[in-house]
């Protein structure tokens, strides 16, 4: 354990979920809690790097010595990550995004006037995580991956097509919300099993993991 892994290392991450909107009053989001990403976020900062935190709607306080910048929807955080990532030396996306937005969201609320039920249309949200990696000089990339079976082989499959070095899967099914989790590292020599742990030791873990390979 080296406590100060990534002194002088200027890290990026993506938390939470994002909101894609319907009308003014509604919208579509998803049950991740943030925690995860916040805790890589303070991990990062304690082992000495210079931590952007890019978050989606959560409840969470930011981690000491974080710069936050907060977002709303997938092309939100999107265009922010894309104006902070020239000069980041590592990635870490843990953002749980919206694969798709609402196509025709209203600008007014919807109403319940008889005219029958809404119609909702979907466009396909951008991949923040294999925009990053496509870039001519990107940074160390870490994608997250929550699968629900077959992780070991969905795993490297997903590690392959994103075109990252790192991608951790949860192995924890129900993990949103809660403090533990469990992980699984996927690089190019295979698999490592992170055991269960609460969040942040398993994010102190994560990132010497990440300061080893870089
Ligand atoms: O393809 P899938 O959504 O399972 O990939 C998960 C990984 O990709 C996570 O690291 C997530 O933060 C990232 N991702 C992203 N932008 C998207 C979808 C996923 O950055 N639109």
């Amino acid at each position: 354990f080296q406590p100060k892994a990534l002194a002088g290392k200027r890290v990026l991450i993506t938390a939470g979920p994002t909101f894609e909107p319907i009308d003014p009053v509604r919208g579509i989001t998803n049950r991740s809690s943030g925690k995860m990403g916040y805790a890589v976020a303070c991990a990062a900062r304690e082992a000495g790097a210079e931590v952007h935190l890019v978050s989606g709607p959560t409840a969470l306080a930011t981690p000491y010595g974080v710069m936050r910048y907060d977002v709303t929807t997938a092309v939100q955080m999107h265009e922010m990550v894309m104006s902070l990532v020239s000069g980041q030396d590592i990635f870490i996306a843990v953002a749980a995004v919206a694969d798709w937005r609402v196509a025709n969201a209203s600008n007014q609320k919807l109403k319940k006037d008889g005219s029958g039920m809404p119609v909702l249309e979907f466009d396909e949200n951008p991949d923040i995580l294999a925009s990053v990696a496509q870039l001519d000089h990107p940074p160390y990339c870490v994608g997250f991956a929550a699968e629900s079976e077959n992780l070991l082989q969905y795993g490297e499959e997903k590690r392959l097509r994103k075109e990252i070095p790192l991608l951790v899967g949860n192995i924890g099914h129900e993990t949103f919300g809660l403090d533990e989790n469990e992980l699984v590292l996927f690089d190019e020599k295979g698999n490592t099993r992170l055991p269960r742990a609460d969040k942040q030791a398993l994010a102190r873990e994560l990132i010497q993991a990440i300061a080893k390979r870089i």
